[in-house]
């Protein structure tokens, strides 16, 4: 089974997919230094047959057919403009039958006013955008998937970033090292803010599974299908 996760950011899915499922993973972020960190984690990991790792942009991807492609907290760089763009990309990638896997932040409050020049896009996110869930759904849909479930993990990431600033806390002076004071105020201050974005319910996570449709039918009960 060969998989495609874009954005791979520090290679956590992708050694879990080679390590767990025994897959073949082909891993793209858009970052030299992430490529080298996961390339070291891979050979650490006796991983380098089967996982490679790549500096490529998701547009610039033109190797498939792939079984599956996992897209985690990548979609919020891709934008509205280029949505649909997106997704005609990861639909032409995947074999009939093959699964996408669409993790994404959403944005709950209605339409605004996007300032580039507010906290999140001037000092943490340039260029992001999120989305709401039903945009995101339409979007995909729209492109041809079929959705076969929806976790909205809303709850459970307020309790990761809480997690994360207490970590971030805890290890202050080797963060302060390793990068700025600067820098870690405004990840402190992004991580706590957004701790109260998912608690109040302002935006939320969710992980979309849909199927490109042709091949097999997936089985009716979905948990722990690694097909
Ligand atoms: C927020 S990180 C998420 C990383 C990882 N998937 C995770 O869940 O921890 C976003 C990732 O998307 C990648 N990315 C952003 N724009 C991209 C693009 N146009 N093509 C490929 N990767 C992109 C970045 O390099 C980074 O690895």
């Amino acid at each position: 089974m060969r998989v495609l996760d874009v954005g791979c950011g520090w290679g956590s899915f992708v050694l879990h997919a080679a390590t767990r499922y025994g897959v073949t993973v082909v891993g793209i972020t858009i970052s030299t230094e992430q490529a080298e960190l996961v390339r070291k984690r891979v050979a650490e990991a006796g991983l380098t047959d089967r996982v490679e790792i790549r500096v490529q942009d998701y547009r610039d991807i033109d190797d498939g057919p792939y079984d599956a492609v996992s897209s985690l907290g990548m979609s919020e760089h891709v934008g509205r403009e280029q949505l649909g763009r997106y997704v005609s990309q990861l639909h032409g990638l995947l074999r009939p039958g093959g699964r996408l896997l669409n993790h994404a932040i959403s944005w709950n409050a209605g339409p605004t006013e996007d300032d580039p020049d507010s906290f999140i896009p001037r000092y943490v996110f340039p260029d992001g955008e999120m989305l709401s869930l039903g945009e995101m759904v339409v979007a995909l849909e729209g492109g041809g998937f079929e959705v076969l479930d929806v976790e909205a993990l809303r709850r459970h990431y307020a309790l990761t970033l809480r997690a994360w600033v207490k970590n971030l806390e805890e290890q202050w002076d080797e963060a302060v090292r390793l990068t700025s004071e600067g820098r870690a105020r405004i990840w402190r201050l992004y991580m706590a803010a957004s701790a109260l974005g998912f608690e109040s319910g302002l935006t939320g996570v969710n992980q979309v599974l849909l199927q490109k449709p042709g091949g097999q039918e997936p089985p009716l009960r979905l948990r722990n299908w690694a097909g």
